[in-house]
């Protein structure tokens, strides 16, 4: 059944999307250590969120009840500049939220496929997530299930018993092996909030979407409420 996208809540500049983005994720996370006594969050890597990341280690939170895995990652180490574990750990991962407990995708001496499967226990010990940060690419990927990567169908197959998988290089995307999250553990959630910026991405997410977009599956499930948090 094709449902109507959740309406993107526009914000009027990208600060006060990243201060409503990191109110959002505290309340969720709060919401599920009340009810759970912990909280799990998938967090999406790329460009835009560390701001969000930046606000939300300082905001009130039992840390330590708290599992901080990825959406995704780039098939490199922490150390790498474009590791999401880095990006995590810089801006995250620090003060009181240092006291959270990080489920990582990315292992020293693992290939792709023995990674992926190595991360499954410490994902499965975030699951059912508080909340999931999603990003969306302007191909409308999300974590790292990209258009026509051989790897879709299976990230995408609502029946896998895999929360996590490797992801193939693909062209035009993505430039390097990564580790994904599935869409079936995506959407064991409470709640999940795509952080979107710029006009491109929003047409994207606007009525009718393309049910070609590996997004589109987000958009149209009905097992976890999805917000679209936007500005320019
Ligand atoms: C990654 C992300 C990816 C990202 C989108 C949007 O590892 O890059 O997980 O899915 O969320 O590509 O990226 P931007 O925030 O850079 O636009």
């Amino acid at each position: 059944m094709i449902m109507a996208p959740p309406k993107i809540e526009a914000f009027a500049s990208r600060e006060a999307l990243f201060d409503a983005t990191a109110s959002v994720l505290v309340a969720a996370l709060n919401d599920a250590v009340a009810k759970r006594g912990h909280a799990g969050f998938a967090a999406t890597g790329g460009t835009t969120p560390a701001p969000v990341y930046d606000r939300l280690a300082t905001l009130t939170l039992p840390w330590d009840k708290v599992t901080v895995t990825l959406t995704d990652e780039r098939f490199v180490p922490p150390s790498d500049a474009s590791s999401n574990e880095g990006l995590v750990r810089r801006h995250l991962l620090v003060g009181a939220a240092a006291k959270a407990a990080f489920a990582p995708l990315y292992f020293d001496g693992a290939d792709p496929e023995e990674a992926a499967l190595k991360a499954q226990d410490g994902v499965a010990a975030a699951l059912p997530f508080g909340v999931v940060l999603l990003g969306v690419g302007g191909d409308g990927h999300f974590a790292s299930l990209f258009p026509g990567n051989p790897a879709l169908e299976a990230g995408l197959d609502p029946k896998t018993a895999r929360s996590v998988i490797a992801v193939p290089p693909g062209s035009p995307a993505p430039d390097l092996p990564r580790i994904s999250l599935t869409f079936q553990a995506l959407i064991q959630a409470s709640l999940i909030v795509l952080l979107v910026t710029g006009q491109a991405k929003k047409a994207l997410l606007e009525a009718p979407v393309d049910p070609g977009l590996p997004i589109a599956a987000i958009l149209n499930q009905d097992r976890a409420p999805v917000r679209i948090l936007w500005a320019e």
